[in-house]
């Protein structure tokens, strides 16, 4: 494992800062460390039109795949908190396991997922939140 469980975290606590979340002040802030050592992060960017909030993930994601990353997802770490404050544990949400399996798939791996909360880091795989994932393989 290239990446440290509590750098990532920090680095995932930094990214929460940049959360644009005036609807429901609820920010998060995650963090891609990959094979490389390099880091992505994202944090949630919320909308007028409530219902097209991007969440963290996705949009550490996008970010990451935009620098042309299609693999070498080795960790996940993911913190939110109303008005960035700490609180309970935040793990990844539906849509966002989806997400997170595309690169994960693309480049074989099983990425650890550190989801940070106050005093308290649940660690999971993402073949525990996303079980039997439909993905790029399936289209291959
Ligand atoms: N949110 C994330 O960014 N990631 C998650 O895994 C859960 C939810 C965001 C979406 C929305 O902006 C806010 O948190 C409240 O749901």
């Amino acid at each position: 494992m290239t990446h440290d469980r509590d750098t990532l975290i920090a680095a995932a606590k930094a990214a929460q800062t940049q959360a644009y979340a005036p609807y429901s002040n609820f920010h998060v802030g995650a963090a891609l460390g990959f094979a490389d050592g390099a880091v992505v992060t994202g944090a949630n960017a919320e909308n007028a039109s409530y219902g097209l909030a991007l969440c963290a993930e996705t949009n550490a994601v996008a970010k990451a795949m935009n620098e042309g990353r299609r693999g070498g997802l080795e960790a996940v770490a993911v913190i939110g908190g109303m008005h960035g404050q700490p609180g309970p544990t935040v793990t990844p949400c539906g849509r966002c396991r989806q997400v997170l399996n595309e690169l994960a798939q693309l480049g074989k791996t099983d990425p650890v997922i550190w989801c940070a909360g106050d005093g308290e880091v649940l660690e999971l795989r993402l073949s525990a939140l996303l079980p039997h994932a439909f993905g790029p393989a399936n289209l291959g």
